[in-house]
């Protein structure tokens, strides 16, 4: 089973992290035969499950049920649930119940999404033995006040405040940072600059490893495909076979490509 010091120290040794979002048991199972590195139970599940236009209707409740369907079907995978919108933004002390909750659901670490407003709520977490992955760039739960779902981080300002930030919640105690649709050459810089792991999406592959929402690497997206999305099923003969391919191009550093990514700060 991976934990995180180990999912650490694999990261360390220049060994690239292949993650999917998972949102039930059956895949669950599957991913953890295919050997999947970590598993996160995204609040994508609003949007990919329940068909809703953003992650912000859900519930710490439904968070709670799939965290649980998803962890009896990998019992021996490093298991990430995020924190629902409402759930945590109110206080350490609100942040700490819903953690509770999603870890007594069979999570090993919680995420969450925020720069410096989130420093004091990652510090007191992790002060309580909860593991916390962080999540900068694009942040869902904040798509009105960022006008819609865009690349992050364009400018000479907001990179170095992303940069701050990154730094910010490792010393908080972070233990891992999910970086999402930001300039591939800025993913690479940040990540050489801190001492945990950096999980793309939409970032390029100068992270330390890499997240799909299971439902794009399958190719059933519903609306748009963004651009960081691959269809590993149209490749292989099976989910089995898609699953295994999505981690062995993701360990091999053959995804993603610089088509999947945006190169530079003017994209
Ligand atoms: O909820 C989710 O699926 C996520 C990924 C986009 C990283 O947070």
């Amino acid at each position: 089973m991976n934990d995180l010091i180990s999912l650490q120290q694999c990261a360390r040794n220049g060994e690239k992290l292949a993650m999917l979002t998972c949102y039930d048991a059956s895949f669950a199972a599957r991913m953890e035969a295919a050997g999947i590195d970590a598993i996160l139970v995204g609040d994508t599940l609003g949007m990919v499950v329940q068909g809703q236009t953003s992650t912000l209707p859900v519930s710490l409740d439904e968070m709670a049920y799939h965290t649980s369907a998803v962890a009896r079907g990998a019992r021996h995978t490093f298991l990430i649930a995020d924190l629902p919108f409402g759930s945590y933004q109110g206080s350490p002390a609100q942040a700490l119940q819903s953690a509770a909750r999603l870890l007594a659901a069979g999570a090993h670490c919680v995420k969450l999404e925020g720069g410096a407003v989130m420093a004091e709520t990652v510090a007191f977490l992790v002060a309580r033995g909860i593991p916390v992955c962080g999540h900068l760039g694009l942040l869902p739960q904040s798509v009105h006040a960022l006008g819609g779902y865009k690349v992050q981080a364009k400018n000479q300002d907001a990179a170095q405040q992303l940069h701050e930030d990154a730094q910010l919640l490792t010393q908080c105690g972070a233990g891992m940072l999910v970086l999402e649709a930001i300039p591939a050459p800025l993913a690479k810089e940040v990540t050489e600059h801190l001492p945990i792991p950096t999980i793309g999406i939409g970032a390029g592959a100068g992270c330390s490893g890499q997240v799909l929402v299971l439902y794009d690497m399958l190719g059933i997206t519903l609306g748009k495909v963004p651009r960081f999305a691959h269809n590993f099923l149209r490749e292989s003969a099976d989910i089995e076979h898609a699953l295994g391919a999505y981690i062995q191009a993701v360990k091999q550093g053959h995804f993603p490509t610089e088509a999947h990514s945006f190169m530079s700060a003017g994209i």
